[in-house]
């Protein structure tokens, strides 16, 4: 672990937080991405590098990727953590994406994309922490980034997460012969402040009494430090959707290739990205 470089967007707090403590104590380089003030906090308690960005701004994370590719020649594991409900309601970001959507899915496929040479050249694990909530998504439609016609809090989260899946599969079919090893990975129901903003349908899950019944975010990350700690297609297979550790068959729309596929062409249009020349 000594010197690999990790990068875990969401690491001011809950699972991206604990993964970057046990992740730094096992001697990792660790570097804290963040939207709020405790992501300095997290920063110096671990004696790391730290960087700020809001995901509802694409150009936030544009920002942060031309940072992160001017600081670190090296990119041994990109943790695409950053995320959860976002609203209770249809609100669109100045990028004029639905806010789940983009915050969840579309700024960590920008933010992969625009290191996609360094995480080549460093033979990079890229890590999506989706959810069981992926299986709740409703048919996807994957040139549809704005739910103008059928939003609800959970489809859109669920939709949100189906694409982390979806998105790390076919990270791994497009570029796992040139380095790169993805997967993605359901952490549990986790003791976080995941619906702290906008709880809607979830407060009663994660502010109720039940609440101690969660597993606490160490826990949660469990799965996290051990794709990021281990060796792809030794330890784990690359392409899969992981569970405490193990392989576990996602939905079925998360199985379909050319969903996929599908999926990365529009995403990239959407975003009016130019993919590298292999
Ligand atoms: N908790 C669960 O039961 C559960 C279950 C399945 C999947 N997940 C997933 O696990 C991941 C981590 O969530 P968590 O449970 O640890 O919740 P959390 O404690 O609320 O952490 C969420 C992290 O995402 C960051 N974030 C939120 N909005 C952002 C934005 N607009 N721009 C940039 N960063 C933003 C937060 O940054 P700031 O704090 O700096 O604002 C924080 O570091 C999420 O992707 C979530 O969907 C959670």
């Amino acid at each position: 672990m000594e010197d690999k470089v990790i990068v875990i967007t969401g690491a001011s707090s809950g699972i991206g937080e604990s993964a970057a403590r046990l992740l730094r104590a096992q001697g990792a380089n660790v570097v804290v991405v963040g939207r709020s003030a405790k992501t300095a906090e997290v920063a110096r308690e671990l004696d790391s590098p730290y960087y700020l960005a809001d995901f509802t701004k694409l150009d936030d994370v544009r920002r942060l990727a031309e940072e992160l590719r001017r600081n670190f020649p090296r990119i041994d594991v990109l943790a695409n953590n950053a995320g959860g409900v976002m609203s209770n309601r249809r609100v669109l970001t100045v990028d004029g994406f639905e806010m789940t959507i983009q915050v969840n899915y579309l700024a960590a496929f920008l933010l992969t994309n625009l290191l996609l040479e360094t995480l080549i050249a460093s033979r990079a694990a890229v890590i999506a922490t989706s959810s069981l909530a992926q299986r709740g998504a409703g048919k996807l439609d994957p040139g549809d980034f704005t739910l103008a016609d059928n939003y609800g809090q959970q489809g859109a989260y669920g939709k949100a997460k189906l694409m982390d899946v979806l998105f790390a599969k076919e990270l791994n079919a497009r570029y796992h012969s040139a380095g790169i090893s993805a997967a993605a990975f359901h952490p549990g129901v986790v003791r976080t402040d995941f619906s702290k903003e906008f709880g809607g349908g979830w407060d009663f899950i994660y502010k109720s009494f039940i609440r101690h019944l969660l597993i606490s975010p160490q826990k949660g990350a469990d799965t996290l430090v051990w794709l990021a700690s281990s060796q792809p297609d030794r330890d784990w297979q690359p392409g899969q959707y992981y569970q405490k550790r193990k392989p576990k068959p996602p939905s079925r729309q998360a199985q379909d290739p050319r969903l996929a596929n599908d999926l990365w062409e529009s995403t990239t249009r959407a975003l009016g990205l130019d993919q590298p020349e292999l």
